[in-house]
């Protein structure tokens, strides 16, 4: 996996001025880097979500180390994705603070966690990965809308973080609509988290679909040393002490690895007259990047434009069952 290099250099961001920025899974790992890599340069405010105020003051620790003026910039907001009250509460009190929104990462993610149901009844990974970040963006779409339409110029981008993993999702169907609300203990953990993630694609088509005066774009950062691995390794004790340090050898450290999904942040986007920055990639609504800027295919399922559209309803669906 090739990362960096003349791809992106993120010190070339060019002015962010008023732009407002949320980041979900902000206090560690790619979207605390992400959030590094974005604040020296300007912007109005970055909400970093969290799942708790220690999270986020732990955090600020390191970002205004970083960052000398970070304090009056990044903001904390609660959110915790396995509970749609949460997601919709985060969305509420960030619609009570702004009127704009110009990039929304929906970037915090788990994966092949054991077993086990979010607060609203979904598949663990399912819930969190897809569900949580399909609600919290339908609650924020009326403002990355009027955002986009503000200004001839305007540029609204939404970032959903995937992986290659996407293959990995059920080989008959790619997602199994009948199956997402148990807890579905009868397939791997990594066919659940394939799942999850071919459902982030399949959300990123469906959004470029929907709203083409926004980017949406689906990222897989590569191979990565983050805690995200921790729930695997810490249930599968000695099979770690085997595979801990051939993934390091592997990963990117998290600086490195959050390239690409802050790449998709500022890239000249194809078609459009909008100025990028510290990149000549040019970036398309509703693709699939992998590291750095390089446009990929996907599996066959994050190419079935049936299948985005029907995730999309039976989502939108699921969710109004629920009130929301
Ligand atoms: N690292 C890789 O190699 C790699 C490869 C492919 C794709 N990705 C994707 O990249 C994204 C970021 O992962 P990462 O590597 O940065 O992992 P990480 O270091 O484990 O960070 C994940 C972030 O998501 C947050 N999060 C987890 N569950 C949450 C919940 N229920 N509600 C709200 N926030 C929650 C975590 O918060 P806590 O601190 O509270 O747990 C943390 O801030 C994920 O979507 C992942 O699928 C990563």
């Amino acid at each position: 996996m090739v990362f960096g290099g003349p791809a992106f250099d993120p010190k070339k961001i060019p002015d962010l001025a008023g732009k407002v920025i949320l980041i979900t899974g902000a206090n560690g790992g790619l979207g605390y880097e992400s959030l590094l890599h974005l604040a020296p340069h300007n912007p109005a405010k970055i909400y970093l979500c969290a799942r708790s105020q220690a999270k986020y003051d732990a955090a600020m620790k390191g970002i205004t180390a970083a960052v000398p003026n970070a304090a009056s910039m990044v903001k904390y907001l609660e959110l915790d994705l396995t509970s749609l009250a949460s997601v919709k509460s985060a969305a509420q009190t960030f619609l009570n603070e702004n009127s704009r929104l110009d990039i929304l990462m929906n970037n915090a993610g788990i994966m092949a966690t054991p077993a086990a149901l979010t607060k609203d009844g979904y598949e663990i990974q399912f819930g969190t990965n897809h569900m949580g970040h399909f609600l919290l963006t339908k609650l924020l779409l009326p403002t990355l809308q009027s955002t986009a339409s503000a200004t001839p110029d305007a540029d609204v981008r939404i970032i959903n973080l995937t992986s290659d993993g996407h293959s990995l999702a059920p080989r008959n169907a790619g997602f199994v609509p009948d199956a997402v609300r148990t807890d579905m203990q009868d397939y791997s953990t990594w066919t659940r988290y394939g799942q999850s993630k071919l459902a982030n694609i399949l959300f990123t088509r469906e959004l470029a679909r929907r709203h083409p005066d926004i980017t949406s774009v689906a990222i897989h950062p590569g191979g990565v040393a983050t805690n995200l691995a921790n729930s695997f390794t810490d249930s599968h004790r000695f099979l770690s002490l085997l595979l801990v340090p051939v993934l390091k050898a592997m990963t990117a450290k998290p600086s490195v690895g959050a390239l690409n999904q802050t790449w998709a942040c500022v890239a000249p986007v194809q078609g459009r007259k909008v100025v990028g920055g510290g990149s000549e990639k040019e970036i398309k609504s509703g693709g699939y990047y992998v590291p750095v800027a390089k446009p990929d295919v996907g599996s066959k399922f994050a190419n079935d434009a049936e299948l985005a559209r029907k995730l999309w309803e039976w989502s939108e669906e699921d969710l109004e069952r629920q009130g929301y």
